[in-house]
């Protein structure tokens, strides 16, 4: 159906900026470089989820629901700004943080995204396993049982493959609004590079891009699994997403591209090439990427300009998806650098 015709809730501030990022593109030599700052989408610190969670409290509103429940890594960003939707709009979140980055230390296990989860007013959960996406989610809707018996009416985020991705339907307006922005600019985009995790952004994009017919390539960077089950989640994702959006069939496997070349040992572990992104990033354009999920996304984006891939003259789009609270989780490694 049109998305116009799905529940919403204004979260984010929108558009964000599409700007250009002339050092990082003078130093590399290679295409133009431009960044879309939907690390400037205001909620709780802003970032790509703020897109996302609108369509997911639309829902949970038309469902009159008083309770959100959501999984993710102890530093998700997923879950800082629910818990700041959900205190937005006057209802109770209870959030579960998964053991997905063993060897954390402390400032990960209580700066960063957690110290706001808390100052947000969550209640907490914690679930042992990081890679058990099935037992992360029933463990959710124990959760919701237990919140129906108290007499309240919860809803949860399902993110794990079989539920439908609505909060792709964020990057479906988010991919319009870059078309939008670019002719405005008069820029003709040939590549938006961004970082793949749950696949709801890369989802969205593709699928919002078709809806315009629009032939942007679209890279995503593996940030938690390699690029064999990324592109599967990926296409199914789209392909679902495309249907919910009212082009049904438009995506193929053509239209998928990830490469797990900067994931290095795992989602949230540190690489060379994650850290060389986030301190040219910061020391270069002044802006703050995170070292999950941007910096990574970064790091593919200088690997792919370095490999020669583009020609002098093209425009290529970073999306920066956020992250910003999770570098006071990392700060060891910051100082380091
Ligand atoms: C800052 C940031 N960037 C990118 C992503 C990946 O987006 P997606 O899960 O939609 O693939 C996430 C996901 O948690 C994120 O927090």
């Amino acid at each position: 159906m049109p998305i116009a015709d799905y529940p919403r809730v204004t979260l984010a501030h929108t558009p964000t900026p599409l700007e250009p990022m002339p050092n990082l593109t003078k130093l590399l030599g290679g295409p133009n470089l431009f960044v879309k700052r939907d690390d400037c989408t205001g909620l709780a610190m802003g970032g790509n989820k703020a897109r996302q969670l609108e369509f997911y409290f639309g829902e949970a509103l038309a469902q009159k629901a008083d309770t959100v429940i959501i999984t993710g890594a102890v530093q998700s960003n997923f879950v800082r700004m629910t818990a700041a939707a959900a205190a937005k709009l006057g209802m109770a979140c209870e959030i579960q943080l998964e053991s997905r980055v063993k060897t954390a230390g402390p400032e990960y296990e209580a700066s960063g995204n957690v110290l706001l989860d808390r100052l947000l007013g969550a209640k907490i959960h914690y679930y042992p396993e990081g890679e058990d996406e099935a037992g992360a989610d029933k463990a959710l809707d124990d959760i919701a049982e237990r919140v129906r018996k108290e007499g309240g009416n919860p809803y949860v985020i399902h993110l794990s493959p079989g539920h439908p991705p609505l909060g792709s339907l964020g990057y479906v307006v988010g991919a319009g609004e870059i078309i939008d922005q670019a002719d405005e600019q008069g820029l003709k985009i040939d590549t938006i590079v961004l970082a793949s995790g749950s696949a709801a952004t890369q989802a969205g994009v593709l699928a919002g891009l078709k809806l315009r017919k629009s032939d942007i390539r679209v890279n995503g960077i593996c940030v938690r699994r390699n690029q064999d089950a990324q592109s599967e989640r990926v296409l199914r994702q789209a392909e679902v997403c495309a249907e919910m959006a009212g082009c049904p069939g438009a995506i193929s496997k053509d239209d998928i591209h990830v490469t797990d070349n900067y994931l290095g040992d795992g989602y949230g572990l540190s690489t060379l090439e994650m850290q060389e992104a986030l301190a040219l990033a910061a020391q270069k354009e002044g802006l703050i990427l995170d070292p999950v999920y941007t910096a990574k996304a970064m790091a593919g984006l200088i690997g792919i300009v370095r490999e020669g891939t583009f020609k002098a003259g093209q425009n290529v789009v970073f999306l920066h998806t956020g992250g910003t609270p999770a570098i006071f989780g990392y700060r060891s490694m910051i100082e380091g650098l």
